[in-house]
């Protein structure tokens, strides 16, 4: 089929390589020369594993350009996966949802093209996004529009770092339309994923316990909530874990012991139980607070993800006040943290907690010094007034430190030679954000090891 998507950030990148790779023609849209440049070269702008690869790949079948002419037209489905950011009050800004839809529906010349919005946006979105299609499209082609498109829902569920994995071996597909000939050409378009029939790539074999994937077809608004819900109740798990963790500390409990417990009960489910600094990223901070503006505007309440929201503003605060407790003074004291992306294996730093904590350190007076294994150059670009506290080496985190804070779980950070480290620290510290770290095998190697839940 011939697909357009317009946007080639993490979202619109993945659905379209992916794509291309199942054999479908795709032409990716972005205004942004520089990022066409780079991909039209077979580079990604984005840190994605197997990125490089899949694009190697699906070369012949992937087309890069600034132009919308040259990619809408005649396209059976048209993604649009443009940056929705936040506004103050929590809704999304969709000042670029709205001029990518004028272009796309100015384009528009077809028999039928169903385009859907993949961003991230308020529920009624698709209606919106429907009438500025027709107003555009109407007034580029001096009449009214005769069932030549329709706007479906089709939100993904892709985390960083798997983004590929889980776009070619995802749990469910969601489509809201209400339009059976758009459900019929997002089924074609889905066919070999949905049947897992095609053949997987060398480096990214299938999971051996998937089977078919279900189709969960829906109207426009209850596929527009499941993304939205989806979020909020893997966000609330993650606070859930953090709350019940801090109990855990008070009452001597061991919070691993504790999540171990209740995941095994298949009720709840072993998965984002995993406590300590809590969520960032660029989907539960913004997807929370989309919701609870939604809700506002409906006069409705929503106390438990407002909730979760506040305990993971808690979980970053711990860390102030558990380094606070141990060294009694911040002031002067030398602090490194491990790891500024929000989570391992994406360079992503949304909304991610190593941002907020250096932040209040740098408040109270302390000296931080950063490092990350693979953010740190994009790092230099997005948070100029940090930069100056970025480490070259790792080493210069533990040099002379009071202490060290694991804040993101990078693999190079476990298997650090942890032991050598103690020695070069003034105090050996070691703050594990993510409950990691063998406590048992550290204190062996002589640090003092604290958790920002529990004990
Ligand atoms: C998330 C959703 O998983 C995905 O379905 C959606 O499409 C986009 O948002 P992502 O933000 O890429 O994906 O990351 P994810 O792996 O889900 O982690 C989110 C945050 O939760 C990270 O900061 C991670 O460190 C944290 N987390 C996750 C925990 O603190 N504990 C856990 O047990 C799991």
């Amino acid at each position: 089929m011939k697909v357009c998507v317009v946007g080639t950030g993490y979202v619109g990148l993945t659905t379209g390589v992916s794509l291309a790779f199942l054999g479908h023609d795709v032409t990716c849209v972005d205004l942004d020369q520089a990022k066409v440049d780079l991909l039209s070269g077979g580079r990604s702008p984005i840190y994605e594993p197997h990125m490089d690869a899949l694009l190697a790949d699906s070369a012949e079948r992937m087309t890069f350009t600034t132009d919308y002419s040259a990619a809408v037209p005649g396209a059976d489905v048209v993604f649009i996966a443009v940056q929705t950011p936040s506004l103050p009050d929590g809704n999304p800004d969709l000042q670029y949802l709205r001029s990518a839809a004028e272009s796309v529906g100015q384009h528009i010349d077809g028999e039928f093209t169903v385009v859907i919005n993949k961003s991230t946006v308020p529920i009624g979105s698709s209606n919106w996004v429907d009438s500025i299609l027709r107003e555009s499209f109407e007034r580029t082609h001096e009449r009214r529009s005769d069932g030549e498109f329709s706007v479906a829902s089709n939100p993904e569920f892709l985390r960083q770092g798997a983004a590929i994995q889980d776009t070619l071996y995802p749990d469910r597909i969601v489509v809201g339309s209400d339009n059976p000939r758009s459900l019929d050409v997002l089924n074609r378009l889905y066919r070999t994923i949905l049947n897992q029939t095609f053949t997987p790539p060398t480096y990214l074999p299938r999971p051996a316990e998937l089977g078919a994937v279900p189709m969960v077809s829906t109207d426009l608004a209850s596929a527009e909530l499941i993304k939205y819900a989806a979020n909020a109740f893997l966000a609330l798990k993650i606070s859930f874990a953090n709350e019940i963790g801090q109990l855990a500390g008070k009452v001597g409990a061991d919070i691993s012991q504790v999540t171990r417990g209740i995941g095994l009960d298949t009720r709840i489910g072993p998965r984002f139980l995993q406590p300590g600094i809590g969520w960032g990223g660029s989907c539960f901070g913004k997807d929370t607070a989309a919701l609870i503006a939604t809700s506002a505007e409906y006069h409705h309440a929503m106390p438990i993800v407002t909730a979760a929201r506040e305990v993971n503003q808690m979980q970053r605060r711990l860390v102030v006040d558990r380094l606070l407790d141990e060294l009694r003074i911040l002031k002067g004291r030398k602090i490194g943290l491990l790891g500024l992306a929000f989570k391992p294996n994406t360079d992503d730093m949304r909304d991610a907690p190593a941002l907020d904590i250096a932040r209040m350190l740098i408040d109270r007076g302390a000296r931080i010094r950063l490092h990350d294994p693979v953010a740190a150059e994009r790092f230099r670009r997005e948070q100029p007034e940090l930069a100056p506290y970025l480490a070259g080496e790792v080493e210069e985190i533990f040099d002379d430190s009071d202490a060290v804070v694991l804040v993101t779980e990078w693999s190079e950070y476990l298997d650090l030679d942890w032991g050598k480290f103690a020695s070069l620290m003034r105090t050996p510290v070691v703050l594990d954000g993510r409950h990691c770290l063998d406590p048992e095998r550290l204190v062996k190697l002589g640090y003092r090891y604290l958790a920002v839940t529990g004990r």
